[in-house]
């Protein structure tokens, strides 16, 4: 596991924007191999897709080569609700890029058969390569994409009952009333994230700090589900300062010195190579 530890939110952001943008730049696409970029929603990649939006503006990245898929979306939610995933990610990545819409990958909470949807999604994931870069975030309770506590670590695309704390967690969207918040949703699993060539976590802020230290410093355990990232071979925490509160401090520090060594000895911080040292 990498971990890079930076001071703020702006500059977490910036760095897993570039990291994602070198990675598209890196691929080699054609018709029938696209670049497939797993992605999260959530508070904590806002700023990330401000900045790839800003690159695709910039002319330094193009969405024309890649294929998304969200990790989640709510149950029963209208998708032209304005807190639905599908809303979101219009909203906040996709009308800024030049991605094809048909390439665009979102599970459809509203499908009539949802076991059906569930096992479809994880066929045309496989379909398509399989996920190259796989992008998330972390629950207050550790959880990745809507993987709750007590998910199986072998999961894979299903429906999933979220916990009060979650829902609690995303009333924030909801005119702060945790009942107006579905309470299931469709979530890629575990294993889904697991064969992900790569994985890149965002943690920002203290908030979250409890969940990076238990995902981080205790073991693998299905009531943090983060924790399986532990078990990945190509899995990088970006996270900010605030983050990393409850961490040891050793575990900061070794952090720090292996990304200051790699860089002292002029390593590229975004490529692949790099993490084979970490
Ligand atoms: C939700 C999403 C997750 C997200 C998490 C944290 O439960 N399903 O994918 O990572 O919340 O969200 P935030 O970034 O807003 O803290």
């Amino acid at each position: 596991m990498r971990i890079v530890i930076l001071p703020d939110y702006d500059r977490m952001s910036h760095w897993a924007a570039e990291y994602i943008t070198r990675r598209i730049q890196q691929f080699p696409t054609s018709a029938d191999r696209l670049f497939t970029l797993g992605l999260p929603t959530g508070g904590t990649p806002l700023k990330t897709y401000e900045y790839l939006a800003q690159f695709y503006r910039d002319g330094r990245v193009s969405f024309r080569g890649v294929s998304t898929f969200n990790m989640d979306e709510y149950v029963g939610l209208p998708e032209q609700h304005p807190q639905s995933y599908h809303t979101f990610m219009n909203e906040k990545l996709f009308s800024h890029v030049d991605i094809n819409s048909d390439n665009v990958h979102i599970p459809d909470g509203n499908a009539e058969n949802l076991q059906r949807e569930c096992a479809a999604y994880e066929r045309v994931i496989v379909e398509r390569g399989g996920i190259r870069l796989f992008v998330g975030g972390l629950g207050h309770d550790g959880h990745v994409a809507f993987n709750e506590p007590g998910s199986s670590l072998q999961s894979r695309t299903r429906v999933k009952t979220l916990t009060m704390e979650t829902r609690r967690a995303n009333a924030r969207f909801f005119d702060n009333d945790a009942k107006s918040v579905p309470k299931q949703a469709i979530t890629v699993g575990l294993a889904t994230l697991m064969d992900a060539d790569e994985v890149l976590l965002l943690v920002s802020g203290d908030a979250k700090a409890r969940a990076l230290r238990k995902i981080v410093e205790d073991g693998i355990n299905h009531m943090w589900t983060g924790s399986i990232l532990q078990m990945h071979r190509r899995a990088v925490i970006v996270c900010d300062e605030a983050a990393t509160a409850a961490l040891s401090t050793s575990t900061v520090k070794y952090f720090k010195d292996i990304e200051d060594s790699l860089s002292e000895a002029g390593a590229d911080p975004y490529s692949s190579a790099y993490e084979d040292f970490a």
